[in-house]
């Protein structure tokens, strides 16, 4: 072939390099806002993407559940494939094969809104049970070599990435310029994750030991450390034994672990974001490092809890929203919400003033519209150790957000479990009284009867 018939590629070469070379990363460059989200269904309608593009923000994080990849069987409790009940005979979740995924994938990307916003933002991310091939899913998974390629061919990770030689899709990120460093920590909470119940490990050692490195590493002024799985709130010790979500609190060894580590590493500065659970809250421990820890849960884009319920029993859900006791919950002022939780398809929005002295951060969660929904706004200082003596000093309300969901007075934990099983024994007594009297009533007649 003449060399001559090359020309036009190479030039076509060129332009498609055009996109990648404006949203590649400059080190240098300073970022104020970062969206971040989860839980986004590729077949479902995504408008979350115009209101996220509007935001403008540099850098997107993805938290998990990218796409659904998991093939879901019906939920059945009779017939020949049961999915539900004591007398289930089959898994209702099982694995998608390589090119069923693979095909998700493509879908996910090809979304318009999603176009948009990668010609705009950096994407990063990490993954989540149904990204990862199945719900709930962790070591044992034997997928997980095949959907860790897949997800970072979605991701557009560098072919020679060092992330596609390891064990698990965790990374790490620093942006800007000196004085100005926001360092983004991705965690996989999925392919070295022990079984549920075992209270054994969710990273694994090579990526604890990563972990400690990282966060012994240069310094930066926000460290934003993502993970699919909620760190701080424990739902599941207050919406059991009705059901149970994961959650690092559902590994104590493994969270207090992950506090220590932090806390030794005198590092300042840090906060959580998170995944999962299909609505939006922003969390704060206070007894786990020197200052506050934040944990702003993002869920979902497309899923979440009000839109998985016929419309008429979505004011039921905001009310049991409100009933579930939750201790580590930032309540503000400027929330939608009585509940401070938001259980219809959001994004997190997070904006950093640089020019603001102290530097100031901003976490918002905001609905398809793009309007907040709720959000906490501070000074960076705040996440120091010296100004956590000094808030406990001024008598702020921090003993609020350090009791634990399990220390709950009894009859505050289980509130909601006493008044679903408070409803279904009152449902039974209401009939049983009724039969009693209606026997009680069909038993006079014929004794009248007779008499007369
Ligand atoms: C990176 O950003 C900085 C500050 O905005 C700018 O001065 C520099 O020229 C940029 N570098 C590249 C390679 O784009
Ligand atoms: C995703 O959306 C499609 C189309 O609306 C629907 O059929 C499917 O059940 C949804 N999947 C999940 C996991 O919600
Ligand atoms: C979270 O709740 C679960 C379920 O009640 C409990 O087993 C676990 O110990 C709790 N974790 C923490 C850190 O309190």
């Amino acid at each position: 072939m003449a060399s001559s018939s090359h020309a036009p590629l190479f030039v076509l070469f060129l332009l498609l390099l055009i996109p990648s070379l404006r949203t590649a990363p400059n080190a240098t460059a300073v970022v104020s806002r970062i969206a971040f989200g989860s839980c986004a269904n590729q077949s479902a309608p995504q408008p979350v993407w115009e209101a996220i593009v509007e935001f403008d923000p540099q850098v997107f994080i993805w938290l998990g559940d990218n796409v659904y990849g998991d093939n879901k069987r019906p939920f059945r409790v009779f017939g020949r494939e049961r999915t539900v009940g004591p007398w289930k005979n089959v898994p209702r979740f099982y694995p998608a094969t390589e090119e069923e995924l693979r095909r998700k994938y493509e879908l996910a990307k090809a979304n318009p809104g999603y176009t948009k916003l990668r010609e705009r933002a950096q994407v990063i991310g990490t993954w989540d049970d149904h990204d990862y091939g199945l719900n709930d899913a962790g070591k044992e998974f034997s997928g997980k070599v095949f959907t860790q390629r897949l997800l970072l061919d979605f991701l557009d990770e560098a072919e020679d990435s060092s992330r596609r030689q390891q064990a698990g899709v965790y990374t790490s990120y620093m942006f800007g310029p000196e004085g100005k460093r926001v360092k983004v920590i991705m965690l996989d909470t999925r392919y070295h994750r022990d079984p549920l119940l075992s209270d054994g490990s969710i990273l694994g050692d090579p990526q604890w030991q990563w972990l400690e490195r990282e966060l012994h590493g240069p310094q930066s002024e926000i460290t934003i450390i993502g993970s699919s799985i909620q760190v701080v709130s424990n739902l599941s010790a207050t919406t059991g034994p009705l059901f149970y979500v994961e959650s690092w609190a559902r590994f104590p060894r493994e969270r207090e672990r992950l506090f220590r580590l932090i806390d030794s590493s005198k590092r300042n500065g840090v906060l959580f974001i998170s995944g999962d659970v299909h609505f939006g809250e922003i969390a704060r421990f206070d007894c786990g490092a020197q200052y506050p820890l934040y944990d702003i849960t993002s869920s979902g884009l497309t899923q979440s809890v009000e839109n998985s319920v016929p419309a008429v029993f979505r004011s039921i859900m905001r009310l049991l929203a409100v009933l579930t006791p939750t201790p580590m919950r930032v309540f503000t002022p400027n929330c939608r919400h009585k509940s401070c939780s938001y259980g219809q398809p959001n994004f997190g929005a997070i904006e950093i003033d640089w020019n603001s002295v102290p530097h100031h951060i901003k976490v918002e969660l905001r609905d398809v519209q793009g309007n907040s929904v709720g959000g906490v706004q501070f000074p960076i200082s705040e996440l120091q150790p010296l100004n956590t003596v000094l808030n406990k000093k001024q008598g702020h309300s921090f003993e609020l957000h350090c009791t634990l969901e399990t220390e709950l007075p009894w009859l505050v934990r289980y509130r909601l479990a006493l008044l679903f099983f408070g409803t279904i024994a009152g449902f039974v007594i209401a009939v049983v009284l009724l039969s009693i009297a209606c026997l009680s009533a069909t038993n006079i007649c014929p004794k009248k009867c007779k008499t007369s």
